[in-house]
């Protein structure tokens, strides 16, 4: 089996689609988000603080290519991950691309209690996340090999819907 790449905006599932996947179809799973806050010693809000959006992109390139060796694994990325091209030129290298994709309104009911994401400060509101959403959907799609839509859909239903796409 080869892996499976996660993408969509935050708030979309991509952490619990992920565990689902690995678990019911007996793959590895790999959070980049997790793991580089596990390296880094500090939370993505910290790592924004300290260093800046564009420090933090590096280490999700960095990451990235360093997993590019894996098999049989979930990738899931963080919600900016498609934003650099060459991302996305990895990604596709190292296997299915499934994007999730949800309404803003779904997006803000997900996101409403967490404070974990910088770029969702002062955001929190349809108009922000529409906004945002918008903005970078052309990317996403870009990046995508498979579109699924997820609002009002169980985990379970998520989840058999990617692998008949795939
Ligand atoms: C980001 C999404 C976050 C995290 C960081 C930046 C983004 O991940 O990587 O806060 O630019 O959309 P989630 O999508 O898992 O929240």
């Amino acid at each position: 089996m080869g892996n499976i790449i996660i993408i969509g905006f935050m708030g979309t599932g991509k952490t619990t689609i992920s565990k689902k996947l690995s678990s019911r179809y007996k793959m590895e799973i790999i959070d980049t988000d997790r793991m580089i806050v596990q390296r880094e010693g500090l939370s993505i809000s910290e790592i924004f603080e300290k260093y800046g959006e564009e420090y933090f992109r590096t280490l999700e390139t960095n990451l990235l290519i360093e997993l590019q060796s894996r098999h049989n694994t979930v990738i899931s990325c963080g919600g900016g991950t498609p934003l650099r091209e060459q991302n996305v030129a990895i990604m596709k290298k190292c296997g299915k691309v499934v994007l999730l994709d949800a309404t803003p309104a779904m997006v803000l009911e997900r996101v409403k209690n967490s404070d974990s994401r910088p770029l969702l400060r002062g955001r929190k509101n349809l108009e922000g996340i529409t906004e945002l959403m918008e903005q970078r959907m052309p990317r996403y799609k870009a990046a995508a090999d498979i579109v699924i839509q997820t609002d009002h859909k169980t985990v379970g239903a998520i989840c058999e819907e990617i692998m008949k796409k795939i």
